[in-house]
């Protein structure tokens, strides 16, 4: 008999995400009549703009006609839209062979590790997103689960105490930092001087920074970076990872690109920019061409509208639940809530109890869907997300109900 990869073994039962939806299935099954509503994952609601749509489909049409058909494309993904990232996003930051298009952020970043392998040095911000950490373990790079996080991780707490960014002294030299701005759970979003702090210190130290910037189309405060390309020295020493998911309500589609530049080196002098391009040929065959026509048509000036549109719908909603959170009811309880206008999630502490707690709680009494801050790491334990992807008239309700809650 082959041997279960230890990886799972030392893994927490279930993924976040699923998690919940099992405690919601759950909860309904008991309770068929009730008018659930989701603040829990980020999943986008609103439709596709019609102009990205009307892209895709006509491409998806054209396939039909020989003039129009095409297979397997470029390597690194459609070159028009490569160019199009380079010249949006990172106008004299990178260039168009430093940048990968993929199906996602999440993808990106499992590929990313088997691109360091099981003996490297992880450290994270704590809460984060599940994927590094889980990611991590079954690559065999977390060590033992303690049952309060990974041996092997170096947990980097990002709380209100520290404003949400990280003391940077535990990381071990030689370590792969997964930083994430605007940052999913709490809504932190870097600025400038501590995106270069982060960097100085990977550079001193032989560290690769991954970060995550998928929601940095949300970034409404023009002094904060929107990408850590714009921070001296950062080619050096991080590779960037984004998608078209959220701005774009592309959860579903699937597109989101990587930047890794050619300045990136191994210890041994190898360029990562090669490996990453191996890994990406061999263990991935290229995003949708379907998918790649609609990322450029929402990169063009109807796109870039439409995209902003609906972040801006998302962010209002945000705004809408931080108010009900600043309710009376919440105030009583001692409950602080986090909305930085810069993201989509609000991240609210609930003094002495225990996240699945007031989890269960939310779900029982108001019969909305959170996501349990623990999930996200020790240092979320005693808090919740509330996503602020959903319809209007759903946030509305939630809103509603909440402010009715009794704590
Ligand atoms: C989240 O809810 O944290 C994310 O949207 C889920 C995901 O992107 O995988």
């Amino acid at each position: 008999m082959i041997k279960r990869n230890i990886g799972f073994s030392n893994l927490t039962a279930g993924y976040l995400f699923p998690e919940v939806a099992r405690r919601r299935r759950e909860y309904v099954a008991l309770h068929p009549n009730a008018k659930i509503i989701s603040l829990g994952i980020g999943n986008t609601t609103e439709p596709l703009s019609k102009h990205i749509a009307a892209a895709m489909s006509n491409y998806a049409l054209s396939l039909a006609t020989p003039e129009g058909y095409s297979g397997y494309g470029d390597e690194q993904g459609n070159s028009v839209l490569r160019a199009k990232i380079a010249s949006v996003f990172y106008p004299g930051l990178a260039e168009e062979d430093e940048i990968f298009i993929s199906d996602g952020a999440k993808c990106d970043i499992a590929r990313i590790q088997t691109l360091f392998g099981s003996k490297v040095n992880v450290a994270l911000q704590d809460p984060a997103y599940p994927v590094y950490v889980d990611g991590s373990v079954v690559i065999g790079a977390a060590g033992k689960n303690t049952g309060n996080g990974y041996k092997g991780i170096t947990y980097l707490p990002c709380t209100p105490e520290n404003d949400f960014f990280p003391e940077l002294s535990k990381v071990k030299k030689n370590s792969l930092i997964y930083f994430c701005s605007p940052n999913n759970p709490t809504g932190a979003t870097a600025t400038k001087n501590q995106l270069q702090t982060l960097v100085d210190f990977a550079i001193s130290n032989g560290c690769i920074i991954i970060y995550d910037a998928a929601y940095s189309a949300f970034i409404r405060d023009e002094s904060l970076p929107k990408t850590i390309f714009e921070v001296q020295g950062a080619k050096k020493c991080a590779i960037e990872v984004n998608s078209f998911s959220k701005p774009a309500g592309f959860t579903g589609v699937r597109l989101g690109w990587s930047v890794v530049p050619k300045e990136l080196k191994f210890a041994d002098g190898a360029s990562v920019n090669r490996d990453w391009n191996r890994v990406m040929t061999t263990l991935f065959n290229g995003a949708s061409n379907i998918a790649q026509a609609g990322g450029i048509a929402a990169l063009d000036e109807q796109g870039l509208l439409d995209m902003k549109a609906q972040v801006d719908f998302y962010l209002e909603n945000g705004r809408l639940i931080k108010e009900t959170l600043e309710g009376e009811n919440f105030k009583k309880a001692g409950v602080v809530s986090y909305f930085t206008g810069n993201g989509p999630y609000v991240w609210a502490k609930f003094p002495g109890k225990k996240s699945w707690e007031i989890f269960d709680l939310i779900l029982d009494e108001c019969n909305v869907v959170t996501t349990p801050g623990s999930g996200f790491g020790p240092s979320g334990e005693s808090f919740v997300r509330f996503s602020s992807f959903g319809h209007r008239s759903d946030v509305q309700e939630a809103c509603k109900r909440l402010s009715e809650l009794q704590l």
